[in-house]
């Protein structure tokens, strides 16, 4: 079992990862209500042990579950159940259920504590953390989010035992992108176990899960806002992997988008000249080995480029013609550079074709 604890702003996070690490909800919520959220597919049977006071709320999840009508129905439950400030919410399931019950803990009576759980591999490397909350609106992704910090986050690896390996090849798309960017030890460690990552080694993925969450924690912690120019490091291969989600009209899952995205966006890296020799070679050499797609061409659907482009316009944080991107500069090393549009079109083009 291993426990990092970090303080934000305003918040203290403590975050547990390992086998049984969900037996550390024993700790939480004395003398308070416990609403615990989870998908009706994965039972809590194991996790009622730790709780007294708790109320079950079985929901559903996945992107439909995230449109604010459903968060609206929630906080409804929460309300007819008397909760208040200084009761508990705890969030388990995938990166959807954290995203949509950490909304809802964060506007109820202006705030709930809140605890996550995540059950997925992308969850307890990326979406559980972070603080960062997000519903859909109008068929929008995360139009309508917060920032707001989990008291605790437990990831507990027995979870994983019932999670498809096709799930656990999104999440490690996200956790190559910490090795690429920030972390060659990680990187390395990733080259050797593959076998063990994906026959569910669950001291390995101890160690992935617990190595993503201090480099996302690290980030986060530095940059909390979004506002210092830090946390757009996470955003590595995401501009571009977002335009391939668009121009997929989103039946591209996330995780093989940001694939496509990280080597199209370290080839750009690189003809700009901010990339060393080898960092296109290297990334797409292990995206491959953990056999995610590293173009277009080899995704299950088509991709409309014109929509694609159409993305990149929009992009939330173009700035007077220009898109502020963080580029790989060698394996575990990165640079943010200023790229204008219309080059960053160009290069998209090339890639998406
Ligand atoms: N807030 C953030 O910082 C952040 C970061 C990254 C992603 N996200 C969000 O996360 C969401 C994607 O997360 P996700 O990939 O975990 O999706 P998800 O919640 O839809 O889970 C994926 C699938 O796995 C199933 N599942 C979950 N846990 C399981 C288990 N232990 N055993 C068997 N099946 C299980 C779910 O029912 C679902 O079918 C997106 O909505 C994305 O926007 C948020």
């Amino acid at each position: 079992m291993i426990k990092i604890s970090e303080d934000f702003c305003n918040t203290s996070t403590q975050v547990i990862i390992g086998q049984n690490a969900i037996s550390h909800l024993s700790e939480i919520g004395e003398n308070k209500k416990v609403a615990v959220f989870h998908p009706k597919k994965i039972s809590i049977d194991e996790v009622k042990k730790y709780l007294k006071n708790y109320y079950d709320f079985p929901i559903d999840d996945g992107e439909e579950a995230k449109d604010i009508s459903y968060s609206l129905k929630l906080i409804k439950d929460l309300f007819e159940k008397g909760f208040d400030r200084g009761d508990y919410v705890v969030a388990i399931g995938g990166g959807t259920v954290t995203d949509v019950v950490g909304f809802i803990a964060s506007i109820y009576m202006r705030g709930l504590n809140l605890v996550n759980v995540p059950t997925t591999i992308l969850g307890m490397v990326d979406a559980a953390i972070g603080g960062k909350t997000g519903v859909n609106f109008e068929n929008v992704k995360n139009v309508l989010g917060t920032f707001y910090q989990p008291s605790v986050i437990i990831a507990d690896l027995n979870f994983v035992k019932t999670l498809p390996v096709e799930e656990i090849k999104k999440g490690i798309a996200e956790v190559i992108k910490y090795g690429l960017v920030l972390d060659k030890e990680l990187y390395d460690f990733l080259a050797l176990h593959k076998e063990d990552i994906y026959n569910k080694d669950l001291s390995v993925l101890e160690t992935v899960v617990y190595k993503s969450a201090l480099n996302k924690l690290m980030v986060v912690k530095e940059d909390e806002r979004e506002t210092k120019g830090i946390r757009i490091v996470l955003n590595f291969g995401h501009t571009i992997g977002h335009a391939v989600e668009a121009g997929s009209g989103f039946k591209i899952p996330h995780g093989y988008a940001i694939s496509v995205g990280m080597v199209c966006e370290a080839k750009i890296a690189e003809e700009m000249g901010y990339a060393e020799e080898g960092v296109v070679e290297d990334t797409t050499w292990i995206l491959s080995h953990y056999e995610l797609p590293i173009s277009v061409d080899s995704l299950s659907e088509k991709i409309d480029v014109e929509k694609a482009i159409g993305a990149i316009t929009k992009d939330k944080k173009v700035r007077g013609g220009k898109l502020l991107m963080p580029f790989p500069t060698r394996i575990g090393d990165w640079k943010r550079v200023d790229v204008p549009l219309e080059t960053l079109k160009g290069f998209a083009e090339q890639c998406l074709r």
